[in-house]
């Protein structure tokens, strides 16, 4: 019995946009990637994304007949984690991710062997961009298993800090604020060195619409200039590739708020020619590998995998807290003190919806 591909299907995909970054995503695990049409995407993608090779397309009938197991994949009540699920026996598997407001359909959940979802943290913000999960759920899914989501009395300490470094893109870097956000992120680092996040423009209509509605549950972006020291005890700097390092799922990234990851833009940032001890003493690199050799990059997918292993690391609370909310931890010391004079920037999680 030879085993197919895991096969990404999108279930009701509305933006071209996210389709074919869906497109892309499966390119990264060497997967086929299809539609099921159900909001008009065929057209929508003939008007956008012109020059590209028609939409795949696969029909429900399709789906039952030639598919199996099929992985339900959405934030659904019971559906298991997606840390260390085993995808088990099937000759042709298939994961359905859902559309962008409304999920996946009801008879896609009726079809599906297993219902799986990416644990998220925030209770306002409860799912990621749908191209973003479809990479974390075929990093997972292709991996058969590995470790679960840990289990801490206090995940919170053991989160740590994360540094977002030359985005090339506004929306690639909002939709990475919206995970870091789902994933229980209060604060992010932003080297901006590519100006896509505090050009006046846009800072300006969000911080309007934030404050307009009086939005709760924020994540402050807090910049880190080019050039300006730092004193975490140690810098996680993720790699792709052959670009050297501890494999992603070996390395320790739950160390506290003394630790920084570090989430290069790899099509912008130079690993080699960046002087990292100025953020850290300990220089550690680790390594995402992914089996595809020819795709297009996309910093929200990239990003997106290193922050869902992140939060399985960190884990959740052992004991549920009774709806208390959590506070985040102090800053690191030293770095408060190098930071006060930042202003930054409070997102809230709902203007993110459309990242
Ligand atoms: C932006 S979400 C919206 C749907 C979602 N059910 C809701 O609460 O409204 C679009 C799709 O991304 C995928 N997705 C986003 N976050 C996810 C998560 N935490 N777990 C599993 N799938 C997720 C699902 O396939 C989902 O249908």
């Amino acid at each position: 019995m030879t085993q197919t591909p895991l096969t990404l299907v999108g279930d009701g995909i509305e933006n071209p946009l996210n389709a074919r970054t869906m497109l892309h995503a499966a390119a990264m695990f060497n997967s086929p990637c299809r539609f099921r049409d159900r909001c008009n995407l065929a057209a929508a993608w003939t008007e956008t994304v012109s020059g590209h090779s028609p939409l795949p397309l696969v029909f429900r009938d399709e789906l039952v007949n030639h598919y199996s197991p099929i992985v339900a994949f959405d934030n659904l009540d019971g559906a298991e984690s997606v840390y260390g699920f085993r995808l088990g026996s099937g000759t042709a598997p298939a994961v359905v991710l859902g559309n962008e407001r409304r999920g996946l359909a009801d008879d896609i959940e009726r079809i599906a062997h297993h219902r799986v979802q990416i644990p998220m943290v925030s209770r306002k913000l409860n799912c990621l961009n749908v191209a973003a999960a479809a990479a974390v759920a075929l990093y997972y899914l292709s991996r058969g298993g590995g470790g679960k989501l840990a289990s801490r009395s206090q995940p919170n300490k053991r989160r740590p800090e994360l540094l977002l470094m030359g985005a090339t893109d506004h929306v690639e870097l909002g939709s990475t604020v919206r995970s870091a956000g789902a994933f229980g992120w209060g604060r992010t680092f932003i080297d901006d060195r590519r100006g896509v996040w505090f050009g006046r423009d846009r800072r300006t209509v969000a911080e309007g619409r934030a404050a307009a509605r009086q939005r709760r549950n924020p994540i402050r972006i807090v910049p880190m200039p080019q050039g300006r020291k730092y004193a975490f005890s140690e810098a996680c700097v993720v790699t792709l590739g052959s670009g050297g390092g501890v494999p992603l799922h070996q390395a320790d990234l739950a160390r506290g708020a003394s630790q920084v990851v570090v989430v290069p833009d790899h099509t912008a940032i130079d690993i080699d020619r960046e002087d990292w001890n100025r953020i850290a003493r300990e220089v550690r690199l680790v390594r995402l590998s992914v089996p595809g050799k020819d795709f297009s990059y996309h910093y929200r997918l990239i990003a997106t995998i290193v922050l869902a292993e992140v939060a399985r690391q960190v884990g959740r609370q052992a004991r549920p807290d009774r709806g208390r909310a959590v506070r985040h931890g102090p800053l690191y010391d030293h770095s408060l003190k190098l930071l006060s004079d930042d202003q930054g920037e409070t997102v809230f999680m709902e203007d993110l919806d459309s990242y």
